[in-house]
């Protein structure tokens, strides 16, 4: 795996869009007033943020990682900023790595693994009755971890969104799993709605509520809360799936 060829997400992608000699400048006043905007390694302004494929053998933070720490961890009560559950926060990059539980190429070595692994029902994470991690988001965090741990982002904006055939196993639920299901399952399921099995999730698509919620239209709660939404070719698949009378194929 050759680390250099990564794409880093840019900090402030409009800074992309405009001439060196304004970054030059901007670089010198957010310096002058916030170090917020320019940290290290948070990527490079010449990267132009339309040319950032993804390549399958890479994990990338921003798309895969984040939203199973926001959906699992860090919720209110556990690792949002708000509650910081023992000084871990699990909703941004920064937080993240500042929680001092991710070893970078060291899985083994990094308190996150060992948590989400845990077989002592007193020491796994998330806490019981939460639902565990499912072998697939163990095994991205994982690679993610002996991959270096970095701030990755990727996007593939002139791949088509291919729309015909989906599947409830095979595209909604794993979707469902990484962005909803930490919030929406278990003994007390966030506004009472409960996202790990095909009937439930069938009643919200037939009665309007899933489109409602993951397109952000007027008169529902946005989901997922308090993350990005959902990519658009995302929602378009599942709204395929929807007018498809939302099967459990
Ligand atoms: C961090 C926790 C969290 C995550 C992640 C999350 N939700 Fe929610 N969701 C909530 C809470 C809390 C409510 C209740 C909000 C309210 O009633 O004010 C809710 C409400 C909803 C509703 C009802 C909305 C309405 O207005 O009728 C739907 C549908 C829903 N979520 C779907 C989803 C889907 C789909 C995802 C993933 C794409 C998701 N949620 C991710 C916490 C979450």
């Amino acid at each position: 795996m050759n680390h250099q060829r990564i794409y880093i997400r840019s900090k402030k992608r409009v800074w992309d869009k405009v001439p060196g000699l304004i970054v030059a400048l901007g670089l010198i006043l957010s310096q002058a007033c916030t170090h917020e905007a320019v940290s290290p390694g948070s990527g490079d302004p010449n990267v132009d943020p339309q040319d950032m494929p993804c390549d399958p053998e890479v994990v990338y933070f921003e798309n895969e990682i984040l939203p199973i720490l926001r959906s699992n961890c860090a919720k209110s009560g556990c690792h949002d900023a708000a509650t910081h559950e023992s000084d871990i926060i699990l909703d941004t990059y920064e937080n993240v790595m500042a929680s001092d539980i991710i070893r970078p190429f060291d899985s083994e070595d990094s308190d996150l693994f060992e948590v989400i692994t845990e077989t002592d029902p007193d020491k796994v994470m998330p806490e019981p009755p939460n639902q565990r991690l499912n072998a697939e988001q163990i095994a991205l965090i994982r690679q993610w971890i002996d991959q270096g741990a970095e701030e990755l982002f990727c996007d593939d904006p002139n791949t088509p969104c291919a729309t015909e055939n989906i599947s409830y196993s095979g595209f909604v639920a794993p979707l469902l799993a990484t962005n909803c299901v930490g919030c929406h399952s278990g003994g007390t399921p966030s506004g009472n709605i409960v996202l790990n099995s095909h009937s439930a999730v069938q009643t919200l698509a037939l009665n309007g509520r899933l489109f409602g919620a993951i397109s952000w239209a007027n008169g529902y709660q946005p989901m997922p809360q308090g993350s990005a939404k959902l990519s658009a070719c995302n929602i378009d698949k599942i709204n395929a799936w929807i007018n498809d009378g939302a099967p459990d194929n």
